[in-house]
């Protein structure tokens, strides 16, 4: 028993010798449509419309949100964008591959994308009253359209 652990511990402190030997390792990012199946995809589901009554769909908020700087912020501090294990460069990506990828809404050309510092910068903060928040922002954003 002992020297099978042993064996073991051996084999994964040779593993991560190499694996951080390796060149690849330390820029290897997944593509954010990746990152989406992997983190988001559960409860959003593969085309963003989400579960009636538990998950809204965000088809129809994503590029009105992310035409307001409130919006923007929002977009960010939902708990499943700040909290996830995602850096804020994956994160920024992913919100813009979103936008563009699962919208009902064509983005239009000013839209501005997200960066690794507006996603840090928002990530900071905690964002309270959720389904408030988005209720007063959707209106918000509605009356602009
Ligand atoms: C455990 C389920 C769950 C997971 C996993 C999840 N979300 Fe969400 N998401 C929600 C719910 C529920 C809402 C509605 C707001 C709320 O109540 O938090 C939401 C709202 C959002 C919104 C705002 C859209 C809108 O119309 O309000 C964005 C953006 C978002 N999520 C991004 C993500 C991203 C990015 C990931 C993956 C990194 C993710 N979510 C993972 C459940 C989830």
């Amino acid at each position: 028993m002992a020297s099978s652990h042993l064996c073991a511990l051996r084999l994964r402190v040779v593993l991560t010798v190499v694996l951080a030997s390796l060149p690849w390792t330390k820029a290897f990012a997944y593509e954010p449509q990746v990152n989406f199946a992997l983190h988001c995809m559960g409860c959003h589901t593969p085309d963003g419309s989400g579960v009636e009554g538990r998950v809204p769909s965000m088809r129809d908020t994503l590029v009105p949100l992310s035409a307001i700087p409130d919006g923007r912020r929002y977009l960010v501090q939902v708990p499943g964008s700040s909290q996830s294990t995602l850096s804020d460069a994956e994160l920024a990506e992913l919100l813009n591959w979103m936008i563009h990828n699962l919208s009902n809404v064509r983005p239009p050309p000013s839209l501005i994308s997200f960066t690794t510092s507006e996603v840090g910068a928002y990530r900071k903060e905690t964002l309270s009253q959720v389904r408030a928040t988005r209720e007063r922002l959707l209106q918000t954003a509605g009356s602009k359209r």
